[in-house]
């Protein structure tokens, strides 16, 4: 029997809904969440609690003291209520820590965990015990506030499943109570970068059989016609007549075939001023090492080896609705590295788009192998002003840095900043690491330009390898590999595939990247 229908199971995200009146006005909710604080030992909730209070069993205050709650982040505090006329099933107080943004997000995530399954949750984020200016500089506090829960509300609740009897999905609908006016934008907004984290972590999690090049090549396609992108799809003739040769190489022993897709988005308005990014997606739909072949332990979670493309493709699903002001050019350079009697073998020699030659020492160092193609092709016929490439590249990233942290690669020190920027505060933090010429060495090889497996440190010769490809072309590279699966639920991941990468570059995109050099002159 065929699984999933194309695309279908991709979007399983609670709508996020704003409203100005009260937790009563907003009828029909059956769980209510209120959130809280405790600061020196005193609990601090907002004043929207005045709503519940008929329900409770006593003063919310009491209520919160003899449940020793500590106001810790995602801590949830269940009180029985009184039946009654328009009363929820349950009144839940939520701490939400120190009330800035990544505790509110973690806190909204964890309130999406525990309201699974429900049909309608009810916020009042009491945005009056947040205190000030908490949670952001450049914006109002109780905004900031809305922004952050409103992404860990989606993201917490992420499930995927092909099960005949499918588990618990996400709560069904959301709704912030008491959102006054300007906050709608911004709470629209969180649900679009939110729905590009869920849409990254799905393709993420999507099994490979059914997950081949072809299959995420479509999905790039049916994003371009919803969002208004231009896209352009390379088959293997194509990727043969314009010398693909990395990406053609790697995709040579799978019977599904290696694709090159290509989506432009430009904003309203936009012209020769306009700064031009390109995103560069490691696309390897399942990594088996080749004949370098992995061992199985390894081998299993290799499904989630296009999390590079995925990203890519979910931040271009999202630019247009985020009104990003800079042109974006995504790029997928996505295969199957598979086993084979037509496999590359370790010794071969390829020839990469542009002509630069690597020795393949190593098919299970694939992944700058295709990288290395959609770099040369963007400098090639682009020419844009900031090249970034995402993948799950080595695992000795992971090493180096665990699994809550992402490496970030560049010279260029106004680009690293912004990214750094750009990750802490949306909750995708990625740590600069070094490009040390001295190992340029281990890259080098007897019969080509490079060896693709300098050895160690493998994060940083791996980085190294991608470099020239990138011409004088400003370029940061981002290495996920570390941040490509969560051990467990945790804040707003879930055990499995992330997804990593798109809050981050959707955050830059839309603020840090439009106030770049070409922007400012
Ligand atoms: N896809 C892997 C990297 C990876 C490892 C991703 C663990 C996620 C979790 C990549 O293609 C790979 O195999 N890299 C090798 C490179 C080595 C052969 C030079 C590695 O890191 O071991
Ligand atoms: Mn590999
Ligand atoms: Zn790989």
């Amino acid at each position: 029997m065929p699984l999933p229908s194309p695309g279908a199971e991709l979007d399983g995200a609670p709508p996020v809904a704003v409203f100005s009146g009260t937790l009563r006005e907003a009828s029909g909710a059956d769980v209510w969440a209120l959130g809280f604080r405790s600061v020196d030992g005193e609990h601090l909730v907002g004043s929207q609690v005045a709503d519940a209070a008929d329900l409770l069993p006593a003063p919310v205050a009491d209520v919160l003291s003899r449940a020793r709650a500590r106001g810790a982040v995602g801590e949830v505090v269940e009180v029985p209520v009184h039946a009654g006329d328009g009363a929820p099933e349950s009144v839940l107080l939520v701490g939400l820590g120190t009330g800035t943004a990544t505790d509110l997000r973690r806190a909204g995530a964890a309130l999406s965990r525990r309201v699974r399954g429900r049909a309608h949750l009810a916020v009042a984020i009491g945005a009056d015990c947040l205190g000030g200016d908490l949670v952001a500089a450049e914006e109002r506090a109780d905004v900031a506030a809305l922004r952050a829960l409103t992404e860990g509300l989606v993201l917490g609740g992420f499930s995927f499943d092909l099960k005949t009897q499918p588990g618990q999905a996400a709560v069904g609908q959301v709704t912030l109570t008491g959102v006054g006016e300007g906050a709608e934008t911004a709470v629209r907004q969180a649900r679009v970068t939110a729905h590009a984290g869920w849409f990254s972590r799905a393709l993420a999690v999507m099994p490979s059989n059914v997950k081949n090049p072809a299959w995420l090549a479509d999905r790039a396609t049916e994003v371009a016609h919803a969002h208004g992108l231009e896209c352009q799809v390379w088959d293997e003739p194509a990727l043969e007549r314009d010398g693909f040769g990395g990406v053609l190489a790697v995709g040579q022993a799978s019977v599904s075939g290696p694709r090159f897709v290509r989506l432009d988005y430009a904003p309203e308005g936009a012209g020769r001023r306009t700064p031009h990014v390109v995103l560069v997606g490691k696309g390897i739909t399942f990594d088996t090492g080749g004949l370098s072949l992995k061992p199985s332990d390894s081998m299993a979670p290799m499904k989630r080896d296009m999390t590079g493309a995925g990203v890519v493709l979910a931040v271009m699903a999202a630019l247009r609705d985020l009104g990003c002001p800079v042109r974006v050019t995504g790029l997928l350079a996505c295969a199957e590295n598979a086993v084979g009697g037509a496999a590359l073998r370790p010794g071969d020699v390829i020839r990469h788009y542009g002509g630069r030659t690597t020795e393949v020492t190593n098919t299970d160092a694939e992944g700058r192998l295709v990288l290395a193609d959609g770099l040369a092709y963007a400098v090639d016929t682009i020419e844009p002003d900031v090249l970034v490439d995402v993948a799950t590249l080595t695992g000795a990233v992971r090493i180096a840095l665990g699994q809550r942290l992402g490496g970030l690669f560049t010279d260029d020190a106004e680009l690293a900043d912004q990214l750094v920027t750009a990750g802490r505060s949306s909750g995708e933090p990625v740590w600069h690491l070094p490009l040390v010429d001295d190992y340029l060495e281990r890259l080098e090889s007897r019969v080509a330009d490079a060896d693709n497996a300098g050895g160690t440190p493998g994060a940083i010769t791996a980085a190294l390898f991608l470099r020239p490809f990138a011409g004088s072309v400003r370029w940061a590279h981002l290495d996920l590999a570390s941040v490509g699966d969560s051990p467990s639920d945790q804040f707003e991941w879930t055990q499995g595939a992330t997804g990593f990468g798109a809050r981050l570059l959707l955050r830059w995109l839309c603020h840090e990247a439009a106030t770049g050099r070409k922007a400012r002159r």
